[in-house]
């Protein structure tokens, strides 16, 4: 059996509690001989500033390129609030994605049937809605140069950010996206601005390439992207795949989250480039959600987004296909239990911890193999 190199970075916050419950699953995976992990750790974000000055070390790095996958928790938080900017806990996540190459973010949102009445949402509305947002990782305004603050002549200052995109950056993301859709129900919704940024203009032209030279199969839709936060909340089930940029990504995958109950349902995989020669791509795993200080050191948080992720990594990264379908049907059936954390549940009277959760989600699999 292959021995899969995983290298978990749990970040900050609610990070390492909800990394915690994904290490009882990793281990429960690896004791009954279904898959085999060498498990790596090493610090990020905040963690490793107050440890070393940056928020993540070349030998974290190095780690991270050599890993076949990264599980990542979550990073930041208040007591970093003054840290030089370069050194902020978000960084580190930003340099993991860029020096990776992970451009594709690919972030399912799935109201689980128990879960219906959890979303601030009409049942009938989110109820069966199973999307995906697709969200360019690389490019756009997180990136792009100059990124600054000027200080001009007459003493007041000046704040730049550069939204920039190449065709073969939308080229790429563009295709992650009609071939996603081709194994679901078979349409892309492409979300941009190009009534005000010239990077819509571009983005626009280039999936409508994309799609008549090689994904004319696949039903394409352009939508602007404030209309798309819109009919999300007005008729999510619309949508099968939305493909959109870094930053439009980002806010729209928060608000998708609300369909499904919480922030702290939502996975990730964050996916580079296929090797040609071999197939393998780098990948990093990372719930949407952050660090969460509200309710961080209080074993409140829900660990389901993270262990989702897990679930991505078994799928995207190792094939172990049965192992993942395994844990994703184990998460659905702890949900059928009536257990939950206190995003998701009617009332905190009768909420569970992050602990809790987790053990609940073990004990499923468990009597998936009994
Ligand atoms: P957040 O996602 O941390 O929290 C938003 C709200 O959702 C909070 O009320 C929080 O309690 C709740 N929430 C989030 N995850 C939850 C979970 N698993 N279970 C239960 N409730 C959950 O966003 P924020 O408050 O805007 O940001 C806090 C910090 O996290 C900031 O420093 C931000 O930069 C960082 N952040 C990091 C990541 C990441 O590491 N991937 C993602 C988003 C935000
Ligand atoms: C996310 C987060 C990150 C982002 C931050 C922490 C850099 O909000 O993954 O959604 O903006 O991409
Ligand atoms: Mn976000």
């Amino acid at each position: 059996m292959a021995t899969h190199k995983l290298l978990l970075l749990p970040g900050d916050g609610i990070g390492p509690e909800v990394m915690g419950e994904v290490e009882k699953i990793v281990r429960w995976f690896d004791t009954q001989g279904i898959a085999s992990f060498a498990i790596e750790r090493d610090l990020v974000g905040g963690a490793a500033y107050d440890d070393h000055g940056e928020a993540i070390s070349n030998a974290a790095m190095d780690r991270a390129q050599a890993a076949d996958a990264v599980l990542f928790g979550a990073v930041g938080g208040p007591k970093w609030a003054d840290v030089p900017y370069r050194a902020r806990p978000e960084a580190g996540l930003l340099r993991l994605r860029k020096d990776l190459g992970l451009f594709a973010n690919i972030r399912p949102a799935i109201c689980y049937p128990a879960l219906a009445d959890a979303s601030s949402l009409k049942r009938e509305l989110v109820e069966g809605l199973d999307i995906v947002i697709v969200r360019e990782l690389t490019g756009g305004v997180y990136f792009g140069e100059p990124k600054e603050i000027v200080t001009l002549e007459d003493g007041s200052q000046r704040a730049v950010d550069t939204q920039l995109y190449t065709t073969g950056e939308i080229d790429r993301i563009a295709r992650v996206a009609f071939d996603l859709a081709r194994k679901r129900r078979n349409k892309v919704s492409s979300a941009e601005k190009n009534n005000v940024m010239k990077s819509g203009v571009l983005w626009k032209q280039v999936v409508t390439g994309v799609h008549k030279a090689d994904y004319a199969d696949v039903e394409l839709e352009h939508v602007l992207a404030d209309n798309c936060a819109m009919q999300l909340v007005r008729r999510p089930k619309q949508y099968d795949v939305i493909v959109t940029d870094n930053l439009f990504g980002d806010i729209l995958s928060d608000v998708a989250a609300m369909l499904t109950g919480s922030l702290g349902m939502l996975p990730s995989a964050s996916l580079g480039a296929e090797d040609p020669a071999t197939g393998a791509r780098k990948a990093l795993y990372e719930p949407v959600h952050g660090s969460a200080p509200d309710i961080a050191g209080q074993g409140l948080a829900n660990p389901i987004a993270m262990i989702g992720s897990f679930a991505m990594a078994l799928r995207y990264s190792f094939g172990l296909i049965e192992a993942a379908d395994m844990l994703e049907r184990a998460v659905t059936n702890a949900l059928a239990s009536g257990l939950r954390t206190r995003d998701i549940a009617a009332t905190g009277a009768n909420a569970v911890g992050t602990a809790e959760m987790g053990d609940a989600v073990l004990k499923e699999l468990q009597a998936a193999v009994r």
